[in-house]
């Protein structure tokens, strides 16, 4: 406990040294989140996280997620210096969707307006009209199915599933997914709620449609945080990433928080449903990164500018 207690002091004076801001996901460790608000930094979901960087004036971001969240930061402040604790932490849907392949599909189908989700590399990006994250992804698509677009979507197909059916539109889907989202699983989900027929069920749209069915809110994790907050419900099934559990018990005092059932589990799982890669980002990476000056992304600056105007795209429809 003294050892990570002088980590974080270590961060601190770090973080002012190099005039930097922390920026973290939900996903990421309970003591970097708390280091990011307590700091002056900022801990959302992956719009916030992108929209925050863009706005502050520090010339010094540290992104504590996974990869597309800094490449993101970078691509919308190209002057700023953007670390991350570990650059290998990547996604399952970025992995899922080689630029090259992605390429190929969009030429097959020029008709159609592209659309990307948040988590893809800046080579994807660059190849969109639209970039969307969980939070607007559905007020996006609904706007441009009211103009007669076509959609092109990817990567992830539980996503772009929930969007189709809610909006109606003509979307072609990639098959990517979400390796922590992917494992809910709708009948024992099925079975927990008939053992706490009371409960509400909060889910991430990353997860399949039979666990969406079963959901009273669908939404970005910021979006399930403000839901756990307003529920009257005192207990609720949680169908994202654990990490969300810190912010949410905070939000929502009193109230019991099962996580949703991962494959083979009736039982509520505490540790299944946790993403690898946001798992990388801990104490120990990110005071190094400061004090060195380590992990810094870089980005072509042709394949940055290409890769923003679809980012900024979705940023002026939200604001
Ligand atoms: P949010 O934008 O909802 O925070 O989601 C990001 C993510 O990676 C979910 O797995
Ligand atoms: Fe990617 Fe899933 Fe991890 Fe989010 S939780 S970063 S979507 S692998």
């Amino acid at each position: 406990a003294g050892e990570r207690a002088a980590c974080v002091a270590r961060i601190r004076e770090l973080l002012a040294r190099e005039r930097a801001v922390l920026v973290a996901h939900y996903y990421v460790d309970a003591e970097l989140q708390e280091l990011a608000e307590e700091t002056g930094g900022c801990v959302g979901d992956s719009l916030e996280m992108a929209r925050f960087g863009r706005d502050h004036e520090a010339r010094t971001l540290v992104v504590a997620g996974v990869r597309f969240m800094g490449e993101t930061a970078k691509i919308l402040s190209p002057d700023k210096r953007i670390l991350m604790p570990d650059l290998d932490a990547t996604c399952s849907l970025d992995l899922g969707c080689p630029a090259a392949d992605f390429a190929a599909w969009c030429d097959a189908h020029p008709d159609r307006t592209v659309v990307v989700y948040a988590n893809t590399s800046a080579e994807v990006k660059a190849r969109a009209d639209w970039v969307v994250t969980s939070s607007i992804a559905l007020d996006v698509i609904a706007d441009l199915h009211a103009r007669g677009e076509k959609i092109l979507w990817a990567p992830d197909r539980h996503l772009g599933d929930y969007v189709q059916r809610q909006t109606g539109a003509d979307m072609l889907l990639w098959q990517g997914s979400c390796l922590v989202h992917d494992e809910f699983k709708g009948t024992e989900l099925e079975l927990l709620r008939a053992e706490h027929p009371q409960a509400k069920v909060l889910a991430h749209p990353e997860s399949p449609a039979a666990v969406l069915a079963q959901a009273d809110v669908v939404g970005s994790t910021t979006q399930l945080i403000e839901a756990a907050r307003k529920f009257d419900a005192g207990l609720l099934i949680v169908a994202t990433d654990q990490g969300i559990l810190h912010k949410m018990r905070a939000a929502a005092p009193g109230k019991t928080f099962l996580a949703a059932p991962t494959a083979g589990n009736s039982a509520s799982c505490k540790s299944c449903a946790h993403c690898p890669w946001m798992a990388m980002n801990a104490l120990s990476n990110l005071a190094e990164t400061l004090e060195h000056g380590r992990n810094e992304i870089r980005l072509d600056p042709a394949l940055g500018l290409r890769a923003k105007a679809p980012i900024d795209r979705m940023l002026d429809f939200a604001d």
